[in-house]
């Protein structure tokens, strides 16, 4: 899973599909955003004010969300659309159907389908049986459309990210991997503080190193912050992990609290893409203090994800 090469076929004909930061092109990520950002202050960038009337979004899940599951709804509805919510237990993907078979009949029906699941094996067979644009709603590997949130988020408030500093501290997960594809497609420089132990996947640091990326990897979070723009972190037990008492054990010295973001600007940002564990990965003095910006940011899941549809589905 994290950090599985991965081999499915790349179709030239396929749809607009959203699986991940490193496989779409630095202007079409800014398009998107672009287009999340005209929603938001209620100008329609293309298709008058109901650009997805009559279109339908199908949402797979097979892990729990909440901000997932509301923003895109949500966005459907007021872009003029409609979704379709399937637990994937309670649809016959948990007795056994296979992804390729769901991907061609619910090509029958909607126009696109998010999917949230653990193997990103099965995001890539669903994108390549899906005769319509296949999103990805978080999988073991990545979580792109945080990313475009986390992007519009730090914009809104500090102007362009191009050139800035950011530091990811804690578990090298699939938000980590996100970032580390942010960091190459908007041109920031991405310091990660990670124990050896829970270290990001290899294949996207050397995708990073290939694009030539400004990436760094410590294992000491204090360094890694020193004047950091924005100071970044996510749980210590992603969805699916079984080793958390070990996690929290190696983790502990990763906690972002006042101490460590004194050491960052003076103006820095604190993001977390929640849900969040006070007391864990953050202090309740970080999280809800002034330097966090995270119901900004989860307010802007909605927006970015607006632009997601739209270019899928409009682009
Ligand atoms: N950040 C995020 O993806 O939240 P949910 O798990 O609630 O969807
Ligand atoms: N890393 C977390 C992100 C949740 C949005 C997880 O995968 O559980």
């Amino acid at each position: 899973m994290r950090g599985r090469a991965l081999n499915w076929r790349i179709d030239m004909e396929r749809p607009n599909h959203f699986l991940d930061l490193d496989r779409i092109d630095a202007e079409s990520l800014r398009e998107i955003l672009d287009y999340g950002t005209a929603l938001k202050r209620g100008v329609f960038p293309v298709g008058g004010s109901t650009p997805l009337l009559g279109k339908t979004l199908a949402m797979i899940f097979e892990k729990p969300s909440t901000r997932t599951r509301v923003s895109f709804e949500v966005g459907m509805q007021q872009l003029g659309g409609t979704a379709v919510f399937l637990q994937g237990a309670e649809s016959q993907l948990g007795r056994g159907e296979t992804i390729a078979d769901t991907a061609r009949v619910l090509s029958r029906y909607v126009d696109v389908i998010m999917i949230r699941t653990d193997d990103p094996e099965k995001l890539e067979e669903l994108a390549a049986y899906a005769t319509v644009p296949v999103i990805n709603g978080l999988t073991d590997r990545s979580h792109p459309c945080q990313l475009m949130a986390d992007i519009l988020t730090f914009e809104e408030h500090r102007g362009p990210i191009d050139g800035r500093v950011v530091t990811w501290v804690g578990d090298g997960n699939n938000m980590a991997t996100s970032w580390i594809h942010a960091a190459s497609k908007f041109n920031f420089e991405l310091r990660l503080a990670c124990p050896g132990e829970f270290a990001p996947s290899e294949e996207a640091m050397a995708w990073a190193k290939e694009k030539g990326a400004r990436v760094i990897l410590t294992t000491d979070p204090a360094e890694a912050v020193a004047g950091s723009d924005c100071v970044v972190t996510d749980t210590w037990v992603s969805m699916g992990d079984s080793d958390g008492d070990l996690r929290r054990k190696r983790l502990a010295p990763y906690q972002v609290n006042e101490a460590l973001m004194a050491r960052a600007q003076k103006d820095a940002l604190f993001m977390h893409c929640l849900p969040a564990h006070r007391g864990e990965e953050v202090t309740e003095a970080v999280i809800d203090g002034p330097c966090s910006v995270v119901w900004d940011e989860a307010e802007n899941r909605l927006h970015a994800q607006k632009g997601v549809l739209t270019w899928c589905l409009m682009g």
